[in-house]
């Protein structure tokens, strides 16, 4: 199947209305009311691609990957069925919830729920971020990427790889510790899966990256979140393989929000997956 995008990213979240304040004055994400009952943010022509959920849990509930169309759909939901995992349809309410035109879902091999869906709704009006961040790059590079740890690192790999058709940017093994990171378009990676044992942590979503045009933004972003005492996970450093100029905060659902400009692209012509040394080629240490 060919995936062409992380589409969208749903949150439970105990307490909405933190994470509205996070997502505009934090991560300067523009907060719109689709009539859909849910705090929605967007960042670029999408309706919305970050969406929250009232739970009495906190963390990821769900990720949109995008196909092309109506027929890409049912096939890669046949690909994903003929493999044994349960492939279940979308709702009526749930299709309205994410504003796309047809959606199925199931579990990936670490329990974290996959969407596939086709037909995302588009807005011609202006992005206006609250921070006044003029852009964020995403449009059919997808909204960032995500990273899951999972306990069966392997498996889930294989998943990805051979059901779903991501393709194998670089990983690293046990330097520290051992991930993979996978492409579906020209964005280095859209997804990237850690081995969770490294960590002694479950099966979570342990973050979400955003990026934004201009080095000098993510600056700005890092005054901001000194001045307002966010928390920070890891100060900014430069990735080693997508060179991602970053620093990651705490969102309150408990999922990190990696804040980056700079992440290369890659042509699959001409890539070949490697082993990378380690994480960073400077900075990214954690706390403040
Ligand atoms: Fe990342």
């Amino acid at each position: 199947m060919n995936i062409e995008q992380l589409g969208y990213l749903g949150f439970n979240s105990t307490e909405p209305s933190a994470f509205t304040q996070y997502a505009t004055n934090v991560l300067g994400m523009q907060s719109v009311d689709l009539e859909t009952g849910r705090p929605s943010f967007r960042i670029d022509s999408n309706e919305q691609r970050v969406i929250v959920e009232t739970s009495d849990t906190n963390g990821a509930a769900y990720m949109g990957w995008e196909l092309s169309d109506s027929s890409a759909l049912r096939a890669a939901a046949g690909e994903v069925e003929a493999t044994g995992v349960a492939v279940t349809e979308a709702t009526i309410e749930e299709l309205e919830v994410r504003r796309v035109a047809e959606m199925v879902h199931f579990l990936d091999p670490a329990g974290h729920r996959v969407e596939l869906y086709s037909g995302a709704a588009k807005t011609r009006d202006a992005f206006d971020s609250p921070r006044g961040i003029p852009s964020f790059v995403a449009e059919e590079l997808g909204l960032g990427h995500v990273v899951l740890s999972t306990r069966t690192l392997a498996e889930t790999q294989a998943f990805y790889v051979d059901v779903l058709g991501f393709k194998v940017s670089d990983y690293m093994i046990d330097s520290p510790f051992t991930a993979t990171f996978l492409h579906c378009n020209p964005r280095h990676h859209s997804i990237a899966l850690a081995d969770g044992n490294f960590f002694n942590i479950p099966n979570v979503m342990h973050h979400f990256m955003l990026e934004i045009e201009d080095e000098n933004e993510v600056g700005r972003a890092w005054d901001y979140v000194q001045a307002e005492n966010v928390p920070v996970a890891m100060n900014i450093g430069r990735h080693t393989n997508d060179n991602m100029f970053s620093f990651y905060v705490a969102s309150p659902v408990g999922v990190l929000t990696e804040f980056g400009a700079g992440g290369c692209l890659i042509d699959d012509a001409t890539w070949e997956p490697w082993q990378m040394p380690g994480p960073d080629v400077w900075g990214h240490k954690h706390g403040h």
